[in-house]
């Protein structure tokens, strides 16, 4: 084969950076005539694909919103089924991730979930801390407003015991403090099922991302789905502020 330059499609801009608002389990089951948590088991699966097909397309970094701050005041039954599926799916997944060399970290209050999961979670975070090309980020528990609340508590108490100043109004010095610190923002977010709101996920840092809503329930969203998201973003153009002009490369001298 020549070395032509490869087609458009691979030349597209990959996002480094996917988060995803998974939704739509409780409708896919309801069509079906089936329980809310057979919707939940299939979005197990659909999360299984999903880590697997980001990667293969060349994401490094996916970021899952699997519980949110809210869910909480969903029935007891259906909060209790889902901390069992994510305790079922954390044991099954531990090695998995060790062997494909998956990085796990989490964002959230994780000291508010069960106390198996918690440790599941430290065990398989600490086991995969040292990969360096894929990560995947577990949204647990999460809530945007309690992370700016709790982010503005550590920064108090660093700059209490002088560890921060209180003058330094950088975002750079405030964002240490936030779940996702060290995390890059995230370039693309997608919500499945047709909602088009953001839920409490990731407000501060999805500040200049782009944005893919997909009517696709969570357990039918394929690789894809995903691939057709990544196009859409692809096609983008990302501004920060500026404008279109000063955005293209000055026209090369004949
Ligand atoms: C997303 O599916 C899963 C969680 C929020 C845990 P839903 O359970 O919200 O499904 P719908 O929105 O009721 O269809
Ligand atoms: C957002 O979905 C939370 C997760 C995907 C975990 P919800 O289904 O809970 O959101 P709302 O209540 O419809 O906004
Ligand atoms: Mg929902």
């Amino acid at each position: 084969m020549s070395q032509a330059s490869p087609p458009p499609a691979d030349r597209a801009p990959v996002p480094h950076h996917v988060a995803i608002i998974m939704d739509g389990n409780g409708r896919w089951a309801k069509q079906r005539g089936l329980p809310r948590i057979e919707g939940h088991r299939r979005g197990v699966e659909t999360v299984r694909t999903v880590t697997y097909a980001a990667r293969d397309l060349g994401v490094r970094m996916l970021t899952l919103y699997a519980f949110s701050a809210e869910n909480w005041n969903r029935p007891q039954d259906e909060v209790g089924a889902l901390m069992g599926l994510l305790e079922l799916y954390l044991r099954k997944e531990l090695e998995t991730f060790v062997r494909d060399r998956v990085r796990l970290r989490t964002i959230g209050r994780i000291e508010g979930l069960p106390a198996g999961v918690q440790r599941l979670l430290a065990a398989t975070v600490e086991k995969t801390k040292d990969f360096a090309d894929y990560t995947l980020v577990l949204a647990l528990n999460y809530g945007s407003r309690n992370e700016i609340v709790d982010a503005a508590h550590a920064y108090a108490a660093a700059v209490a015991s002088g560890k921060a100043t209180p003058d330094d109004r950088s975002w750079e010095s405030f964002e240490r403090h936030l779940y996702t610190a060290g995390m890059p923002d995230p370039d693309l977010v997608i919500r499945t099922s047709g909602e088009t709101r953001i839920s409490n996920f990731l407000l501060l840092q999805a500040a200049y991302a782009e944005f893919v809503f997909t009517p696709v329930l969570w357990p039918d969203f394929s690789k894809a789905d995903l691939s057709s998201a990544i196009a859409d973003y692809a096609r983008r153009e990302r501004r920060y502020g500026q404008t279109s002009e000063q955005l293209k490369p000055a026209a090369a001298t004949p």
